[in-house]
């Protein structure tokens, strides 16, 4: 929910963390801070964005050759300056920026208030600043000791940037829960949050695990447990471009990335489609590729956007393998003792790879003795690392908070998956698995002509921009495509709407309906065409302004809608694929007109990583 990220070397500390910072905003942008160590520690914190801070720092000539900065996403205590992010202990010999929930800091705190130490904020954070330095004084430790210490007395997550200022040629990390990658560059070390600010001043990255600590000089990093057992670390070369986190001439990231879809879809089969589209070859599902066909059930744990392509991937899976699939809300599924039988596959989807209920559901179900396979975008994430096998979506960077280019790539892996099994079990004949990928690989072609929606998208948002409620109706394939395109509305414009399934209309949201009404049916030509007419029907007979989404050159919708946004067609798998194009497309445009921050919008953060 936060974003940390830290340096030491030679180098003037402050726009490192200043450009830094803005990279990671998409993680939490209520409050921002930071600390340089140049002799003396200045901290320098505000309410607002980085923007704001980099105003502040900017006033002052200070800067130093370590830093470290922190934007924050607030959970105990609400964003104020006091409140944000570089933590001071009460004897300001320790300073913590942190990225998680200290879960048992209520009591820790009452401990600490008995022995006389005053709280300055209302953080978790703080108590955890105050309890190292409780230990650092009362037991004359040395700082790695007194850190070591109390992180074994703390609960709940943490990724931890700590600078002590009696030992100011040092920055202590920790890791638990809560992503924390470190950058190992040349005479400089870097820790951040995840490696977009690092990735300009090193490729080489450790993805540190829970329980370890690491303390970084300018030349030296040392990785340890909290056993204070020395670990050799895993040091990764990281194949991200520097380009892939700019917004390359677009007005918002949201943009850029529903533009990059044909790309970030290609890349997703790219290398696993053969040459010859003779077959689809998941390298991350080899060794369970069978035990996944031999499933008795398949149980889809993922949040937000992430839960509409599980449940897409629910209809693909169901028709393609014949397995049963039940789509849950990863937070729900964790808190309520699920029963997961011999032969269940969990699959976890996450863009982030950090979504703290997803991250527990994996592990809840791999306790229950379920196999798990991942569905993640950022590559050494923690889902990835916690489950048994998994497919890499390789749709690139994410930065909009609002999820585009990872939902398709998510139901392209999904679709990928369920061929390569209906076909290994027989339910896919060869030449219809030779039909699917012929189509699949149209499919970025086809996104790319879906695009061109655009200007039309743009006419009808200035429509639209005022309406207060909306509503989206698809059947089908198309139904998780109507709750998404809910969702991306509510998500960065502010107004209320609602995804249903087009039949249930009639048994709630018709009554909602009037002539102010926007009504976006999700209407491309699949096997529930015929019905969902019928739905556009009692729409209009109510006076509803329907914004249909059909497939080029649908006369029969066009003269019934008041407004078409049409995409190419395709086989009724991929039918969402191309659906959503225009409705992010839509959404992108109302949030545009109204000002809203589109990339981030308000309370949201990209990656939450609290429960
Ligand atoms: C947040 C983001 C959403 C995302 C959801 C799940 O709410 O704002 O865009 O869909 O988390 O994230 P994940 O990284 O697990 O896909």
């Amino acid at each position: 929910m936060c974003g940390i990220i830290g340096y030491i070397g030679s180098r003037p500390a402050r726009n490192i963390i200043i450009n830094g910072l803005k990279r990671l905003e998409y993680r939490g942008y209520d409050s921002a801070g930071m600390v340089l160590v140049n002799g003396e520690t200045k901290i320098f914190k505000c309410k607002g964005r980085v923007k704001d801070l980099e105003e502040i720092v900017n006033k002052s000539n200070f800067d130093g050759t370590i830093g470290m900065g922190h934007t924050r996403w607030a959970t105990h205590g609400e964003p104020n300056e006091l409140n944000a992010h570089p933590q001071i202990s009460y004897k300001g010999n320790f300073v913590v920026v942190h990225n998680g929930i200290i879960e048992n800091y209520s009591l820790l705190k009452k401990h600490l208030q008995s022995r006389g130490v005053v709280f300055a904020s209302e953080t978790d954070t703080e108590v955890l600043a105050n309890l190292i330095e409780h230990l650092y004084i009362e037991g004359d430790l040395t700082a790695e000791q007194a850190i070591t210490l109390a992180l074994n007395r703390v609960q709940g997550a943490y990724g931890l940037g700590i600078i002590c200022t009696k030992e100011p040629d040092k920055i202590f990390a920790a890791k638990r829960g809560s992503p924390l990658v470190i950058g190992v560059g040349d005479g400089e070390n870097f820790i951040a949050s995840d490696a977009t600010p690092i990735v300009e001043y090193t490729q080489k990255v450790v993805y540190m695990n829970d329980d370890d600590i690491a303390i970084l000089k300018k030349d030296q990093i040392i990785f340890k447990t909290l056993k204070n057992e020395l670990i050799e670390p895993d040091i990764k070369e990281l194949d991200l471009k520097i380009g892939e986190i700019d917004k390359e001439g677009f007005a918002h990231f949201m943009l850029k990335e529903i533009f990059e879809q044909p790309r970030a879809i290609h890349d997703t089969f790219r290398g696993r489609v053969l040459p010859d589209r003779s077959g689809i070859m998941l390298g991350g599902l080899h060794d369970v590729l069978d035990t996944m066909s031999q499933a008795e059930r398949i149980i889809i744990v993922a949040c937000g956007t992430s839960w509409h392509a599980g449940l897409l991937g629910e209809y693909i899976f169901e028709e393609y393998t014949r397995i049963p699939v039940e789509v849950e809300y990863a937070s729900e599924f964790r808190y309520r003792n699920p029963i997961i039988r011999k032969g269940d596959i969990v699959i976890a989807i996450s863009q982030s790879g950090e979504t703290a209920d997803t991250l527990a559901a994996v592990k809840l179900a791999r306790e229950k003795g379920a196999k798990v396979i991942g569905i993640c975008n950022v590559v050494g994430s923690s889902i990835p690392r916690e489950t048994d096998a998994g497919v890499y979506t390789h749709a690139g960077p994410e930065i909009g908070v609002a999820s585009t280019k990872a939902f398709t790539s998510q139901v392209t892996v999904l679709a990928m998956m369920a061929f390569e099994i209906g076909h290994l079990k027989g339910i896919i004949s060869d030449l219809f698995y030779k039909e699917l990928i012929t189509e699949l690989v149209s499919i970025p072609s086809k996104i790319e002509k879906a695009l061109k929606v655009n200007e039309q998208a743009l006419a009808l948002a200035k429509m639209f921009e005022n309406t207060h409620n909306a509503l989206y109706l698809g059947r089908g394939y198309l139904f998780p495509v109507a709750l998404e395109g809910a969702l991306k509305l509510k998500e960065i414009s502010y107004i209320h709407a609602e995804g249903y399934p087009a039949a249930e209309m009639k048994h709630g949201p018709i009554a909602l309906i009037d002539d102010n009404m926007p009504v976006v049916v999700v209407a491309t030509k699949d096997d529930t065409y015929e019905k969902i007419i019928n739905n556009i029907q009692e729409i209009k007979a109510r006076k509803g302004k329907v914004i249909a989404i059909v497939t080029e050159g649908d006369e029969i919708i066009r003269k019934m809608a008041d407004y078409v946004l049409e995409v190419p067609e395709t086989m009724t798998v991929f039918s969402g694929l191309l659906a959503v194009i225009p409705l992010q497309l839509l959404s992108y445009h109302i949030a545009v007109l109204r000002g809203c921050n589109v990339d981030q919008p308000r309370n949201l953060a990209k990656s939450v990583t609290v429960e």
